[in-house]
């Protein structure tokens, strides 16, 4: 474990920096803060390395992974072409939470993109994040630093849960800012296509290219999606997820709850209401819930609760993200008024 202080004025030049890229170079993984949520960063040229990623998350290996550089520059290295209005996110929000899907020049390892002709890439904006790019110099794959199946990891806690002993090193620089992943999006088209609503909100990526294209599987149709990964249940806690639409029928269900002797926790994003219940997490506003989001779930099973209900927020900004997540944790149950 690397500690590196983000407030230091030279976080490129750390002891810390040097020896985690030059690990990374040398194929070793390493778990790395981003911006969004902690990754689980390796050398993207080499298939070893990669298919360790793999391993230590026990991911399966038909879900490609987000190659992440330290320099726009890298991209032309690794796409065959960049359409403009990939030039024009990328101007807008990169370094940031988004991720573009391009057409592959198939530099990286086979691995990475998992068969795919395409390859998806981002330039995170965390200086630490930045500081390891560009020190180790290539281009790095990096899921969510997280066993396959639990909500990602917000701080190097969450990654040593779930990972110690299965990587080889973690850099820690405290929790990470935004909570929830990158925002994917496919620009191969004419019209971008929002794989995974995330950091950057479609109504930002709008303001910037005009009206894109929502994947058939985000509006809740049986489609087989197109970025693998969103077809596995994801971000799922040991216990019960229930969404909420109404304040007042979420005091039933707990009551009801309660009553059968289950062990409730209250994820109260609107933080408003005072609620009765064994533990309860309050959210100030739609980024505080999105930062605490996965740490609350995870919190939710330190405690041991056998069910979560949690307020449901609205899809505007990163609440888009916040929905996506909490009806994968939830597993489609959800109870409103109407
Ligand atoms: O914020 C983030 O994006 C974090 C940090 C570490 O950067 N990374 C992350 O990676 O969330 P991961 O592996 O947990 O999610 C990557 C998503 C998956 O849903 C995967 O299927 C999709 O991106 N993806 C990757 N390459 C793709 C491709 N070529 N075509 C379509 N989807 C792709
Ligand atoms: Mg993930």
């Amino acid at each position: 474990v690397w500690t590196v202080d983000i407030s230091q004025k030279h976080i490129a030049q750390s002891a810390a920096i040097k020896e985690a890229a030059l690990w990374i170079r040398e194929g070793k993984t390493v778990a790395f803060p981003t911006e969004t949520v902690y990754g689980l960063g390796a050398n993207a040229l080499s298939e070893v390395a990669v298919a360790n990623i793999f391993m230590a998350k026990g991911r399966p290996s038909d879900n490609p992974l987000i190659v992440h550089i330290g320099d726009k520059k890298q991209l032309t290295n690794l796409v065959t072409k960049v359409p403009s209005h990939a030039t024009q996110l990328m101007e807008a929000f990169w370094p940031g939470a988004l991720t573009l899907i391009l057409h592959s020049k198939e530099i990286v390892a086979k691995n990475v993109s998992a068969g795919l002709n395409t390859i998806a890439v981002r330039m995170p904006d965390h200086p630490v994040a930045l500081a390891l790019l560009q020190t180790s110099d290539v281009p790095v794959a990096a899921p969510s630093a997280n066993l396959s199946g639990r909500p990602s990891p917000t701080n190097a806690a969450h990654v040593l849960a779930d990972l110690s002993g299965a990587i080889d090193g973690i850099v820690d620089a405290g929790i990470t800012g935004i909570g929830v992943e990158s925002t994917v999006l496919d620009v191969t088209g004419t019209q971008p296509v929002l794989y995974r609503p995330g950091g950057v909100s479609r109504e930002e990526i709008e303001a910037v290219v005009g009206k894109i294209d929502v994947d058939p599987s985000l509006k809740g149709q049986v489609v087989v999606p197109k970025s693998p990964g969103m077809k596995y249940t994801h971000y799922a806690p040991k216990a019960k997820v229930v969404l909420v639409d109404e304040a007042s029928v979420l005091k039933c269900e707990v009551k009801a709850a309660r009553a059968r002797g289950e062990r409730v926790g209250i994820f109260a994003t609107r933080g408003e209401i005072d609620y009765e219940a064994d533990v309860i997490i309050k959210g100030k506003s739609l980024a505080h819930v999105a930062q605490m989001l996965y740490a609350s779930l995870r919190r939710f099973d330190e405690e041991n609760v056998t069910v979560i209900y949690v307020e449901t927020v609205p899809e505007i900004g990163i609440g888009l993200a916040i929905m996506n997540r909490l009806e994968k944790a939830a597993g489609g149950r959800m109870i409103s008024k109407k």
